[in-house]
C-alpha cells in the first residue's frame, strides 16, 4: 500500500499554495502583453467580467470536485462518475499540464536570465533592450540553459513533496511579491507622461473588442487562475473536509486579479512615458521594463528585484503544473514521487527545447506558427476553455449543480453560494464559453 495521502497543514497553507499557482507569469508577462495587443481598457473590463462570472464559479467547482474525490484530475472524474468517459476531461487536463509547462518554463528561464543580466549590470543604461531580448530568445544555447535551470528548480520542489515543498516556499514568497510590485507601481505612475498609459489602461474604447479578443480574454482568465486543466482539482484534492471553499476560492481569485491589475499599473504608465509600443507582443515586459529601469536611479536594483519577483512567481505556478502530471502518475500508476517528478519533468524539459528553438534558432512551425506560439495558442484557444466548458457541464448536469453547491457550502461561514451559483454553472458558464470559442476560432480562421 502507498503512504496516506497528504493534506494541507492549515487553511493558510491552501490559500497560499493555490494563490501561488494562480499568480505567475500569467499576471505579469502574459496579462500585460495580451492587454497591450487587444487594445487596453475595454479588454481589461471584459476580462474582469469574465473573472467574476466564469472564473470564480469555476474556481469553486474545481476545488470542490478535487476535495470530494481526494484524487488527481483523472481519478477525480473516475471517482465521481464511475464507468463513464468523463475521465477524458481529466486526461485532457494532464495533457494541458505537459503542454503549458513546456513553454512556461522557457519563459521562466528568460526571467532567470534577466535576473542574472540585470544584477550583473549587463542590462544597464545604453543597452538596446529590444535587441537584447530578441538576441536571447532567438539564440540556441542560452535560453535552453536557463530553461533547464528553471525546470530543475521546479522538479526539486515537487520531488520534496506537497506540503513541505509547496506551501512552505509560497509562505515566504507571496509577501515579497506584493512589496516589490508596489515599489514598481509607485515608480511607474510617477514617471512624467505616465497619464497616457493610465488612460490606455483604464478608459475603455469598446470598438476595440471583437470575438477573437473575447476568446483571448476567456483564455487569459483560465490561464491566470490555473483553471480548465485540473490544477485546482489537484490542489483541492489535498484540502481536508472542513474547509470553507467559497471563502478560499474568493481569496485566490481576488489575490490573482489584484496582482494582475497591479502589474498593469506597473507596466502601462511606463510604456507610454517612454514612448514605447503597448502592442509590442510577448516581449513587452522583457523589452520595456528594463528600459524603464535604466531611466531611474538604482535601476539595476529595481530591475533585478523585478525579475527575481517574476521568477519566483513563475516557480510557484510551475510547481502546480508539474504537480498535476505527477499526482496523476502517483495516483493512477503508483510511482514514487521523486521518480515521477524527475521523469515527467525531464520529458517536459525536452518538449520545451523545440519551443525555445522555434523563436529564432530553428525553423519549427505548426499551422504557420512558431512551435512556441502554437503551444500557447493550443492552451489559450482550445485546451483551457474546452476543459472549463466540459467541467462546468460535468458539475452542472452530471454531478448536478445542487450537489456541487451543497458540497462547496458544507463549511461556508461568511459567503454561502445561493441559487445564482446553479444558474452560472449550468447556463452562463457553458453557453458563454461555447459561443466565445465558436466565434473566436472562426474569427481567427475565416
Ligand atoms: N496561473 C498561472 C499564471 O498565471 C499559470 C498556470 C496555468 C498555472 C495553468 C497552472 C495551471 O502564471
Ligand atoms: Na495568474
Amino acid at each position: 500500500m502507498s503512504a496516506p495521502r497528504e493534506q494541507w497543514t492549515s487553511k493558510l497553507a491552501f490559500v497560499l499554495a493555490a494563490a501561488g499557482s494562480a499568480v505567475g507569469l500569467g499576471n505579469i508577462w502574459r496579462f500585460s502583453y495580451v492587454v497591450g495587443t487587444n487594445g487596453g481598457a475595454a479588454f481589461v473590463f471584459m476580462y474582469l467580467v469574465i473573472i467574476a462570472v466564469i472564473g470564480y464559479p469555476m474556481m469553486v467547482t474545481e476545488v470542490t470536485l478535487g476535495q470530494k474525490a481526494h484524487k488527481d484530475p483523472i481519478g477525480t472524474f473516475k471517482a465521481l462518475a464511475p464507468d463513464t468517459p468523463w475521465w477524458l476531461v481529466g486526461a485532457m487536463g494532464v495533457m494541458a499540464g505537459f503542454i503549458i509547462l513546456s513553454f512556461y518554463s522557457v519563459v521562466g528561464g528568460w526571467s532567470l536570465a534577466y535576473v542574472f543580466k540585470t544584477f550583473t549590470g549587463a542590462l544597464g543604461a545604453g543597452t538596446d533592450f529590444g535587441g537584447e531580448f530578441v538576441g536571447l530568445i532567438g539564440s540556441a544555447g542560452q535560453p535552453i540553459f536557463w530553461h533547464a535551470l528553471f525546470m530543475l528548480l521546479t522538479i526539486g520542489i515537487i520531488a520534496a513533496g506537497v506540503v513541505n515543498g509547496i506551501s512552505r516556499s509560497v509562505r515566504i514568497l507571496m509577501p515579497a511579491l506584493f512589496v516589490l510590485l508596489l515599489i514598481l507601481v509607485i515608480r511607474s505612475v510617477t514617471l512624467p507622461g505616465a497619464g497616457a498609459g493610465i488612460a490606455f489602461y483604464l478608459r475603455p474604447d469598446f470598438s476595440e473588442l471583437n470575438a477573437q479578443s473575447l476568446l483571448a480574454a476567456v483564455g487569459q482568465a483560465f490561464f491566470t487562475l490555473s483553471l480548465g486543466m485540473g490544477a485546482m482539482i489537484t490542489y483541492g484534492s489535498y484540502l481536508n473536509d472542513k474547509e470553507d471553499i467559497p471563502d478560499n476560492a474568493g481569496w485566490v481569485v481576488g489575490l490573482d486579479t489584484f496582482i494582475a491589475l497591479l502589474a498593469g499599473f506597473a507596466i502601462f504608465p511606463a510604456v507610454f512615458a517612454l514612448g514605447q509600443d503597448p502592442g509590442a507582443g510577448a516581449g513587452l515586459a522583457f523589452i520595456t521594463l528594463p528600459a524603464v529601469f535604466a531611466e531611474i536611479p538604482a535601476g539595476l536594483l529595481f530591475g533585478g528585484l523585478f525579475f527575481l519577483l517574476l521568477s519566483v512567481a513563475a516557480l510557484t505556478s510551475a510547481i502546480s503544473l508539474l504537480e498535476v502530471v505527477v499526482a496523476w502518475i502517483i495516483d493512477e500508476h503508483e510511482w514514487v514521487r521523486w521518480k515521477a517528478a524527475l521523469v515527467l519533468g525531464g520529458i517536459i524539459f525536452l518538449l520545451g527545447i523545440p519551443a525555445s528553438l522555434s523563436l529564432g534558432a530553428a525553423d519549427i512551425t505548426v499551422i504557420g506558427m512558431p512551435f512556441f506560439d502554437f503551444l500557447d495558442f493550443l492552451q489559450e484557444s482550445i485546451l483551457l476553455p474546452l476543459g472549463g466548458l466540459l467541467t462546468s457541464i460535468f458539475a452542472g448536469y452530471v454531478w448536478k449543480a445542487k450537489r456541487t453547491r451543497d458540497a462547496a457550502n458544507a463549511n461556508a461561514k461568511k459567503l454561502k453560494l445561493g441559487w445564482w451559483f446553479d444558474v452560472l454553472i449550468m447556463y452562463v458558464v457553458p453557453v458563454a464559453i461555447a459561443l466565445v470559442m465558436m466565434f473566436g476560432l472562426v474569427d481567427q480562421y475565416p
